[in-house]
């Protein structure tokens, strides 16, 4: 399913994304070692040892550090004639390889390098967080990159020492600069070419702002990264546009507005101009539990592009993407008419809000190398006019409204690489004639579109496709056959596509090989899988909603970026063979689905010992016999979804030494016993859901100390009898309580009242169903259940329902003060007494749910105030008068 894929994408992103970002970056600029007359001395032979007796280094990657000529160690670079060390390469690139960075202290000694003029420690974590502030001593420094090594804190107020220095990377640490004296020193680095701060924040202050003001005295600077830097206040005007010299500018994910800021469109010199995702007004809502993680509620920066853009006679790269220029394209015809369209081979517009057609000056711009138009509203069919761009390389109209076939001509464009066309309102029709051209192409997506391969059985492409993403195509009933040719596909998304016949052997052959994302989900493909399956690279399979059939394959997985398999909604049966994750050195991170078939058996042993399992849900099977009780030690497994089977017994001793165990969804079987005893240290379950089983006695009064993380606690349709205690109040965290269908007695407890997180806005707790769909932790198990969080899987985020009990005595008004809460459900009680008063404060109320109880007295008329409900229900009750009118129904 493409939610999954994406969900896959986004985690391999955040850990792995710095790492990639930093991959390409070869080593520039390094003095070559190549040869080295001159040994180095002495003196700056020990520095290096000494340095290296501070550093821990678990990786060995200063292990050529020894004997007497140092020029020849890694990373030490001499000058040729004099044998005086100049440079320092210390960097560590992310790679695919496992590595531990230098770590420990950066010693002074390094200052013994007096002719210094090159140091990279990027990559590197050491165990001071401040910037050693004596690098500022090294006269002749000219190269200095402390990127992404964990720094924190302030830059030294001496670095303005440094006045040879022409490149500095401070990018991607936890500095801060909030005042505009921490960045003063800048104004002193009269050398400095490029600059690259990117992710150091500035905050809402001043700074930003004079920042530039700085910058723009800089007489040499070349290029200035400062993305993702919280840059907000912005100099509408400066007094001097310098800048003679800057050529590359990114901006990229600030909080910048542009309207009404013109001179950063009138820099001559520039090449690069990047102001992609400048969010305007940003509302930060707090990120519960995730401390100082937050989701931005954002409106996009409206922009009004000058015409002097288009006077940038050097400019090859431009990104607007994500700014609201609010315009029909073709209105932009001016900026691009002028030496710009000579100039430009790179231009993205991504979601800026343009509409209309694409007109046919695009076609003018005829050195562009990538073209993206992506989320507009552009309508109309892709003009002819585009098959111009000979040098085109990538061409994303992704999620227009674009109509009618792509252009045979398009097929002339021999350089095209990337072609996506996903979600638009196209009817494709693809020839053997049309693509013949197309021999470079590697991506071809055009999920969400209609298309038609008009080839014969035996067409061989041209082309040997990477990805081939054609998600609800209407490309059924067959198979493609063609794709037998394609033996260097990594990403094959096939989803929705109407295919009900068998997957063909030979994809089975070619997926063991390059195959890394195949989903074939969602189509009617029969048949079995064969026996066994190994895949060297897959780390997403997902061939769930088929109708394959058979026993599950003996599946072996050997990709150390295994993500998931999904198998669900199909019509396997048998027992549950063993599932080999073969490879968990780098990314033991991975998840299992296969509910929703025929399987039967108990619940297999196995699973406590796969290193890296995260989630598993073998939901809607017919599962039988009692849990295994051999849960090991381990934080990996958080996610367990067994509701739907026929799992006899209790809750197993072990389960709580899964100490990253998020959630327990066991609802549906026939688990019987009192509330489990085990669960007393799963003290980090956020959801544990019980509901129609067998368990009986009281709900214990250590729930609310032992499952203090609790947000959703669903016991209902069980025997539980006695009271509810008081405790079941600590749990602060609650969003939702269903305790509904048992044999509580009893008094509503009146300590709800301090279930905190029921007293807030859904607005501020409505994060519960985003951290249920896009959580590592808590993902397969909700998707795509009916009744996951009961029966209001409709949105409410906060509820509670104690319905069919016998709960005695009056509704306490203290549960008035849960003003969060969207449902609420007490019928089939026998509480008596008068409706409070105080229930039409509960403002968010759309279920309010009172009947078959014993209630008397009037229905109050506050509750008309309540204008989001839409049930009410207080039949069945000793009430009298009138019910109040309003917007209550
Ligand atoms: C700094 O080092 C990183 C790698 O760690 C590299 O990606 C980046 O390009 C370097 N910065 C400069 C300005 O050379
Ligand atoms: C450099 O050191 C090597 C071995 O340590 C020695 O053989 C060589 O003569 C030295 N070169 C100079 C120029 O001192
Ligand atoms: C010494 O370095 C200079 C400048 O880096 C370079 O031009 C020259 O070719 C080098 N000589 C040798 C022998 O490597
Ligand atoms: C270096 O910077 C410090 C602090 O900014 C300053 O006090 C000192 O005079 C500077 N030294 C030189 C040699 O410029
Ligand atoms: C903003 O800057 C002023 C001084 O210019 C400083 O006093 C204040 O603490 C700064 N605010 C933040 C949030 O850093
Ligand atoms: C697939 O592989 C199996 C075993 O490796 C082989 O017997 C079979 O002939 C192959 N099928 C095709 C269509 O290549
Ligand atoms: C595991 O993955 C790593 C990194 O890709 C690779 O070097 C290694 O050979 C793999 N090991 C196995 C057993 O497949
Ligand atoms: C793991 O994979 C390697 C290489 O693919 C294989 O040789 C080895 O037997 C596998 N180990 C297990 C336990 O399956
Ligand atoms: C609610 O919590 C407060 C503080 O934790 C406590 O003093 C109070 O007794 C609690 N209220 C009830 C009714 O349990």
């Amino acid at each position: 399913m493409s939610a999954l894929l994406v969900f896959g994408g986004l985690l391999f992103l955040l850990v792995f994304g710095l790492a990639l970002q930093c991959s390409d970056a070869a080593a520039l600029l390094v003095p070559s070692a190549a040869e080295h007359p001159a040994n180095c001395t002495e003196r700056e032979r020990m520095a290096l040892l000494d340095f290296k007796k501070h550093i821990t280094d678990s990786s060995n990657l200063l292990s050529s550090w020894v004997g007497q000529d140092c020029c020849s160690w890694d990373g030490v670079h001499c000058d040729n004639t004099t044998g005086n060390i100049i440079g320092l390469a210390l960097g560590q690139q992310g790679s695919e390889d496992f590595y531990m960075p230098l770590g420990g202290e950066i010693s002074p000694s390094l200052l013994q390098l007096q002719h210094l003029s090159y140091l990279d420690l990027s990559g590197n974590f050491f165990s001071d967080p401040n910037i050693p502030s004596f690098i500022s001593q090294f006269k002749e420094l000219s190269y200095l990159n402390l990127s992404n090594a964990g720094f924190y804190g302030l830059i030294p107020a001496s670095f303005g020492n440094l006045s040879s220095l022409h490149t500095l990377d401070l990018s991607h640490n936890n500095l801060f600069i909030s005042e505009p004296a921490h960045h003063e020193w800048l104004s002193h680095l009269t050398s400095l070419k490029h600059l690259d701060m990117s992710a150091v924040p500035f905050g809402d202050n001043s700074s930003s702002s004079s920042l530039f003001l700085t910058l723009n005295k800089l007489p040499s600077i070349n290029e200035i990264r400062m993305s993702n830097c919280e840059l907000e206040k912005f100099p509408l005007s400066l007094p001097h546009l310098n800048f003679s010299s800057l050529s590359i500018l990114d901006l990229s994910f600030n909080y910048i507005n542009f309207s009404g800021i013109s001179w950063v469109f009138n820099i001559k010199s520039l090449q690069y101009l990047d102001l992609n995702f400048n969010v305007h007004h940003v509302t930060r809502i707090p990120r519960l539990g995730v401390q100082s993680r937050y989701i931005p509620k954002i409106q996009y920066s409206k922009i009004s592009i000058p015409e002097s853009l288009g006077s940038l006679c050097s400019l090859r790269t431009l990104d607007l993407s994500w700014l609201n220029i609010s315009k029909k394209l073709v209105e932009l015809g001016s900026i691009f008419s002028g030496c710009l369209k000579h100039s430009l081979t790179r231009l993205q517009l991504r979601y800026a809000n343009l509409d209309g057609d694409i007109p046919d000056w695009i076609g003018d711009i005829k050195n562009l190398k990538v073209l993206d138009l992506s989320t507009n509203s552009l309508s109309g069919s892709v003009p002819l006019s585009l098959a111009r761009l000979s040098f085109l390389e990538e061409l994303f109209l992704v999620s227009n409204q674009l109509t009618g076939s792509l252009p045979e001509e398009i097929g002339n464009l021999a350089e095209l690489v990337h072609l996506d066309l996903s979600h638009n309102q196209m009817c494709v029709i693809i020839s053997a004639q049309h693509f013949t051209r197309l021999k470079k192409l590697e991506t071809l997506a055009m999920s969400g579109n209609s298309l038609v391969f008009n080839v014969s059985s035996n067409w061989v492409p041209p082309f040997l496709l990477n990805e081939l993403r054609i998600r609800s195509c209407s490309v059924g009933p067959e198979f493609p056959t063609w794709l037998q040719t394609q033996h260097k596909l990594e990403v094959l998304t096939m989803s929705h596509n109407r295919i009900s016949s068998t997957v063909p052997d030979w994809l089975w052959n070619s997926t063991t090989h390059n195959l890394v994302d195949l989903d074939l989900s969602d189509n009617q493909i029969q048949g079995m899988i064969p026996e066994f399956l190994t895949f060297t690279h897959m780390e997403n399979l997902d061939l769930s909603s088929n109708l394959f059939s058979g026993p599950l394959p003996d599946l072996h997985m050997h990709s150390p970026f295994f993500s998931y398999i999904d198998l669900s909604n199909n019509s396997f049966s048998g027992h549950i063979p063993r599932i080999i994750v073969n490879n968990t050195t780098l990314f033991p991170y991975f998840g299992i689905s296969i509910s929703m078939n025929k399987l039967h058996g108990r619940v297999p042993d196995w699973l406590c010992q796969v290193k890296g399992l995260e989630f598993i849900d073998i939901s809607k099977n017919h599962l039988s016999g009692e849990l295994p009780d051999c849960w090991l030690d381990s934080f990996t497994l958080s996610n367990i979804n067994l509701a739907y089977n026929n799992i006899s017994g209790s809750i197993p001793d072990s389960i709580c030494h899964l100490r990253g165990l998020n959630s327990l969804l066991l609802s549906h079987n026939r688990l019987s016993s009192e509330f489990p005893n085990s669960l007393k240290n799963c003290s980090q379950l956020i959801v544990l859901d019980l509901g129609y089983n067998s368990f009986i006695g009281s709900i214990p009064t250590w729930i609310g100390e032992c499952l203090s993380s609790l947000m959703v606690l669903i016991l209902k349709w069980n025997a539980f009898a006695n009271h509810i205690p008081q405790e079941i109040s600590h749990l602060k965290n609650l969003q939702i309580l269903d305790l509904s269908s048992n044999n509580l007695s009893g008094p509503i407890p009146k300590g709800l009242s301090n279930l905190t997180v029921m007293q807030m806005l859904p607005e501020t707790t409505n994060w519960l169903p985003i951290l249920l769909q896009n959580s590592e932790t808590v993902f397969l198990s909700f998707r795509g259940r009916e009744d996951a969080y009961g029966e209001n899987r409709i949105g409410y985020v906060n509820y509670i329902d104690f319905s069919s009990n016998k709960l005695l005595e009056n509704i306490p008004e203290e549960l008035t003060s849960l003003y969060g809460l969207q449902s609420l459900n007490l019928s089939g009680n026998t509480l008596e007494g008068e409706i409070p008063d105080k229930l039409g404060r509960m403002k968010q109320l759309q279920s309010l749910d009172l009947s078959r109880n014993e209630l008397s007295g009037s229905i109050p008329a506050t509750l008309s105030n309540l204008a989001f409900l839409s049930l009410f229900n207080v039949s069945h009750n000793n009430l009298s008068g009138r019910i109040p009118s309003g917007r209550a129904k």
